[in-house]
């Protein structure tokens, strides 16, 4: 665990999931947000949902996720100030996918305090990143994610929740993921020192079923508060 101010108990629980693409953020943020009652801020679902909806904002981040480049800092942290400010965060909630550059983090500090925060740096060998992201099926309308080996749907192609037929994302690719791990060498990976030294930071191992990570999580949090 590194350093900085443990959350106080009657604090909001706020969260920070770090980790490379494929890590499995998504999965555990989601199921510790049902489970602690938190609300999750995906900034990858914010974005494909404005791209889909056809956004000023959704315009111009469609072209840099195709190619797995991040999308600007001003843009993303505009979008996080006013998301975090709505009533259903007061209670705390969990960022997947925010911050991912080192302006990202400290613009965070400037809108929400820098103390408070538990960061989880989920870490995953890359050739299971690879097997990961290559059989992730996603859901364009409800946005449930799956994978074709390790969580199918219950009917082949077509989500559990709404029926909709699964797609592959764009930017799973194999040239693109190699893009999106390239960005985050150099520009994500800087901010696991970067909490290290400020907030409570755990290092997650990402490589087990998914249910031994979401204990894994639930137990570290239940220490820190
Ligand atoms: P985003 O959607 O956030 O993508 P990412 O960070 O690359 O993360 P992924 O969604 O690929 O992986 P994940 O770690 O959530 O894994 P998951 O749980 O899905 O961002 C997309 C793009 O948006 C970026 O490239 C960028 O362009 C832009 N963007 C977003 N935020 C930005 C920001 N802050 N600044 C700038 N640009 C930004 O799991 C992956 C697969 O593995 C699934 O199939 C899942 O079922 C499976 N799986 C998960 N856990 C396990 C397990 N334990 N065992 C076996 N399989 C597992």
């Amino acid at each position: 665990m590194g350093g900085g101010s443990a959350p106080d108990a009657a604090a909001p629980t706020r969260i920070i999931f770090l980790g490379p693409p494929g890590a499995g953020k998504g999965t555990q943020a989601g199921r510790l947000a049902a489970e602690r009652e938190l609300v999750r801020i995906s900034t990858g679902d914010m974005l494909r949902q404005a791209i889909a909806a056809g956004t000023a904002l959704g315009r111009k981040a469609a072209p840099l996720m195709e190619r797995g480049q991040l999308v600007p800092d001003e843009l993303l942290v505009a979008m996080i100030r006013e998301r975090i400010a709505r009533q259903d965060c007061a209670n705390g909630y969990i960022l997947d996918g925010f911050p991912r550059t080192l302006p990202q983090a400290r613009s965070l500090e400037t809108m929400a305090g820098a103390d408070g925060f538990t960061v989880f740096d989920i870490e995953v060998p890359r050739d299971v990143l690879l097997r990961r992201l290559s059989g992730r099926r996603w859901c364009p309308r409800c946005q449930a994610t799956y994978h074709v080996e390790t969580s199918p749907p219950t009917r082949p192609g077509l989500c559990d929740w709404c029926s909709t037929a699964l797609v592959q994302r764009e930017d799973d690719k194999e040239a693109v993921v190699k893009r999106r791990l390239a960005e985050y060498d150099e520009r994500t990976r800087p901010l696991i020192e970067h909490y290290r030294a400020r907030s409570t930071f755990h290092r997650v191992d990402g490589n087990r079923p998914v249910e031994a990570v979401l204990l894994d999580l639930q137990e570290r949090l239940g220490a820190a508060s």
